[in-house]
């Protein structure tokens, strides 16, 4: 692959074995997937690490309720997130779990390397430990004495003999790391924090432990049979061990990660310990430390006692899990906090995806096969639309910047406005009429513009929902992967020839109001009508688009002479002039209900005399047994704007 011969290195942080997966686990190994994919896709040799945390006194303790081993508790939770991910379809290319062999000896050969060089030495501990967070904290940073300052829980104080690494020592080789690699710690607002925590003063840090044993044992050179390591000094082993370090060194190549994806809450350990331990090792340091922010439900920290932790399995079952996915990675900016509600899901499922991506594929599937039998031809796409496809190309040009500086909601706004654009073209361009006219040529070129903007769109939003882009793949007749990725991305060359298929709905909308009706539904005793809507007359969407209808604004109202149901209309559509239309409102507005207010006007229709009086339009009406109603934006909009 042209200029790409560069490795790529995307891990997860390994999760805790003493609870199954929720939301923010799934939220932060989406991510790493999307970046995978997408450097996959960009043709980049890439490894993504994911795996499991398996050791240290919260995951015993967690067992031992359970009434397991530790080993056999880790075994199963570690196999539900297994599971979970390759439920997911999550393109990890390696589930590391701290309790496989290769780790432990990878770890302990780490071990070695930082105590020969002089970083780690012995003595005794006696602090403050929470279990939870698997933390050590100073008197000082203890919230009234006592409570964790992450979780607020109490902590224990621990009074035992460790070794120590000497962290201290890395104190300014860690701040000129942040002062000459200000992307190091991204978003980079995040990094401010860190430099001060470690301008404040770093302690040497306690990287054993005697008062259990369910860790990785030291390594036997130091005979010490009542030492376990850390577990943090053991889990951010992970990222080496799992590429073969103190192993089978063939993945090593991949070293430094090129983005190591972790929470917020979890930054301090991969922006302070994990570099210094790599400068211990002599090994070069990771590029980027990437924190996302945490997600709350309806507002409302997640937790078992509250009953309120999203289940993303559940969800993406009943949403679809490119729903999800897409859901998660477009709502809320990289490194803020993000609320989970599934009224906004529904929202953005409906709007973004239903609307403008589903309805999209529709009509390139819809005019091709109304216009040419599916089968288009990109040959006059330029001749006609290069303008267009050059705004595309612009927007898409920018995209990788957007991607390792991890502004993922802003590469799908812009791919997004791509997605608006080709809806654009199509208005503006109006195939139907070209048709009707005759000028096929010109016909073809629009709807051909329109599958060549579909098609790029589908390789770039591939690491984003790659479940759906397969299905938009076999309605193109195109084939999504690298080496499409580099003709019509990379090289900006458009699909020569498309033969189009029907495929079932993208994004069937959600009936959001769905829970609310049937709740209403159930409190009325019985629908008063047996009336059902038999239309018989079906048109397509095409068919509809062939009324073209627009805002307008009344700027003149008059009476006819000898009429008393008519009123003469000047109706501005952002032309030059404004429209005369003749209503048949008179009976139902005064003209002060009328004048400055706007209605929606079929815009096209061929104009007519009424009592003499030339009519360039209809408004919209609507008529029961209680009157008239005209039909108006709900919000003031520009006149002249199109409805649809
Ligand atoms: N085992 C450590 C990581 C070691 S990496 C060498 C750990 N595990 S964890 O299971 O507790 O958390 C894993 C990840 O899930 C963290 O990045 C954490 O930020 C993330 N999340 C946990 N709850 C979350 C939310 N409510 N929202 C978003 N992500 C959150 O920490």
């Amino acid at each position: 692959m042209k200029n790409r011969c560069k490795n790529i290195y995307i891990t997860t942080p390994i999760y805790y074995v003493n609870d199954i997966a929720h939301i923010g686990h799934a939220y932060t190994t989406i991510i790493a997937d999307m970046l995978t994919r997408y450097s996959k896709i960009v043709g980049y040799d890439t490894f993504f690490l994911t795996g499991t945390d398996e050791h240290g006194l919260k995951i015993a303790q967690s067992a031992q309720q359970k009434n397991k081993t530790a080993q056999e508790y880790s075994d199963i939770v570690s196999a539900k997130f297994k599971q979970l991910w390759d439920d997911f379809d999550i393109s990890y290319d390696k589930f590391i779990r701290t309790t496989d062999k290769e780790h432990k000896i990878g770890a302990q050969k780490a071990f070695m390397v930082m105590f020969k060089n002089g970083d780690i030495y012995k003595g005794n501990y006696e602090g403050n430990y929470c279990v939870g967070c698997e933390t050590f904290f100073t008197n000082s940073q203890l919230i009234d004495g006592e409570g964790c300052p992450d979780c607020e829980r109490p902590t224990n104080i621990v009074k035992e003999e460790s070794y120590f690494f000497r962290l201290s020592k890395y104190q300014d080789k860690l701040l000129e790391l942040y002062e000459n690699n200000p992307e190091f710690i991204l978003p980079k607002a995040k990094a401010k924090e860190i430099i001060n925590f470690v301008k404040s003063g770093l302690n040497d840090l306690s990287i054993s432990r005697t008062s259990f044993s369910w860790g990785v044992a030291l390594p036997s050179e130091m005979n010490e049979s009542q030492h376990v390591m850390y577990v943090w000094l053991d889990a951010l082993m992970n990222y080496l061990t799992a590429i073969g370090y103190g192993n089978d060194e063939k993945n090593i190549k991949y070293w430094p990660a090129n983005t190591h994806i972790v929470g917020k809450d979890i930054l301090k350990f991969h922006s302070i310990f994990w570099p210094a331990f790599l400068m211990s090792l002599d090994m070069p340091l990771p590029k980027h430390i990437c924190a996302h922010g945490w997600w709350t439900k309806d507002g409302e920290k997640m937790s078992k006692s509250k009953g309120n932790v999203v289940n993303p399995q559940d969800i993406a079952n009943k949403y679809g899990l490119d729903e999800l996915r897409y859901f998660l990675l477009r709502e809320v900016p990289f490194g803020q906090d993000g609320d989970f509600s599934k009224r906004a899901l529904v929202n953005r499922i409906n709007s973004d995806l239903a609307n403008d991506l589903g309805n999209l594929l529709n009509r390139v599937q819809g005019m091709s096969g109304k216009y040419f039998n599916y089968k288009l031809d990109s040959k006059n796409v330029i001749k006609y639309h290069e303008q267009e496809i050059k705004i595309a190309h612009d927007i898409i040009a920018n995209l990788e910047n957007y991607i390792f500086s991890m502004q993922i909601n802003r590469y799908l706004e812009d791919i997004w406005t791509i997605i608006t654009l080709a809806n654009k073209s199509i208005a503006q361009y109006e195939p139907w009429d070209l048709m009707k006219n005759g000028d096929t040529t010109k016909a073809m070129a629009v709807v051909a513009l329109v599958a060549n903007l579909v098609a790029k769109i589908a390789l770039l939003i591939d690491c984003v929902m790659p479940h759906k882009t397969k299905q938009i793949s076999k309605s193109l007749g195109i084939k999504i992967d690298a080496k499409t990725y580099e003709s019509i991305i990379t090289d900006k060359l458009l699909i020569d020839k498309f033969h189009i298929s029907k495929i079932e709905q993208l994004f069937p909308k959600i009936d959001e109001t769905f829970d609310i009706q049937s709740k209403i539904e159930k409190n009325i005793p019985a629908i008063k009508t047996t009336n059902t809507m038999q239309e018989q007359n079906l048109v397509s969407v095409d068919d509809f688009f062939n009324s073209i209808i627009r805002v307008g604004q009344i700027v003149f109202v008059d009476d006819i002479k000898k009429s008393d149901k008519l009123y003469r209309l000047l109706i501005d559509i952002g032309e030059n002039k404004p429209r005369q239309i003749v209503a048949g409102i008179k009976t139902y507005y005064k003209k002060e209900e009328l004048l400055d207010t706007q209605v929606c006007l079929v815009s096209n229709l061929k104009p007519v005399k009424l009592m003499g009086i030339l009519s360039e339009g209809m408004i919209l009406a609507s008529k029961d047994e209680s009157g008239l109603s005209l039909i108006r934006p709900e919000k003031q909009k520009k006149p002249g704007t199109k409805i649809s």
